[in-house]
């Protein structure tokens, strides 16, 4: 794998420094492909108001869906190694496609806890699920690598899954196109299918998927329960930063530090507010291509 020699280095020495005193100050690192992965920032935002949080969005090279596991596992160790220079405690995968494709590499890099939102998501939908079918959308790299069957299974194993490749969702996401008659038409075409399964818990088994919430909802019914990992995400990280004893200080003050690995689009701005977040000024970190 091809790493740049300062990431090596930071990767490596995360890897054999110990634990230090004020580690638990330090914020929570995450990443994703692009600016989908802020939905998992809200709801970390929303149960541990008092952790900063220091996210990446690598907007140089969305979408991941699409990409190879040597590729995605090259960019996850890349940017879990911009977000320990940052001094992260610890690191949040809030992207399916590198949670499916690259965490088991970085949980056998890194030293600091590594989670992704695969195992939270599956918990979600088969706490919601009545009828024992449970659909699950995502992009291409994520159904294919059929991690959401995996972990589902692993938590009943009577449970039936469909799963359906969006691979449309995540530039349209990107370009803003939220409420849009081309954004709709798109839908039908890859949930139609889905809807003769006759699931009744439908996973958003990609963090970008949230923001088109209404408007899968709308096309689905209201019969079918949309689940995501958000919520459940935070729920592991709480549970995380406990066990590592690395939750911050009663009475801080959590902050939210964002950076993008390629100019700001206007549609963070859109996202921001759509998921009621304060961003502020946006930092730009360089990937390799
Ligand atoms: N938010 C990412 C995920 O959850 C999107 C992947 C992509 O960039 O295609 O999978």
């Amino acid at each position: 794998m091809c790493i740049p020699p300062f990431i090596r280095l930071i990767v490596k020495s995360s890897k054999t420094k110990p634990t230090k005193p004020n580690e638990a100050a330090r914020p929570i690192g995450v990443f994703d492909s692009g600016i989908g992965g802020l939905t998992v920032v809200a709801a970390l935002r929303e149960l541990l108001p008092g952790e900063s949080i220091f996210y990446i969005g690598d907007t140089a090279r969305v979408p991941y869906g699409g990409k190879s596991q040597a590729t995605i596992e090259r960019y996850s160790v890349e940017l879990a190694g911009l977000l320990l220079a940052e001094r992260a405690k610890c690191i949040v995968v809030a992207c399916n496609t590198a949670s499916a494709l690259g965490v088991p590499q970085l949980k056998l890099d890194l030293r600091v806890p590594v989670t992704g939102v695969i195992e939270p998501g599956a918990q979600a939908a088969v706490k919601a699920t009545r009828s024992g079918k449970i659909g699950v959308i995502g992009t291409r790299a994520t159904v294919n690598s059929r991690a959401y069957e995996r972990a589902i299974e692993e938590l009943d194993s009577e449970l039936e899954v469909f799963s359906e490749a969006c691979p449309l969702f995540v530039p349209l996401i990107e370009e803003g196109w939220i409420e849009d008659a081309v954004t709709d038409s798109v839908i039908a075409r890859y949930l139609e299918k889905m809807l003769q399964h006759d699931v009744d818990t439908l996973v958003l088994g990609c963090t970008h998927y949230p923001l088109l919430r209404a408007a899968i909802q709308r096309f689905v019914g209201p019969k079918i329960t949309l689940v995501d990992s958000a919520q459940n995400t935070a729920l592991a990280v709480q549970k995380l930063l406990k066990q590592y004893k690395l939750t911050a200080p009663k009475k801080s003050v959590g902050k939210l530090q964002v950076a993008l690995t390629d100019q700001s689009t206007g549609f963070l701005r859109v996202a921001e507010q759509a998921l009621d977040l304060q961003v502020g000024d946006v930092l730009l970190r360089t990937v390799q291509k």
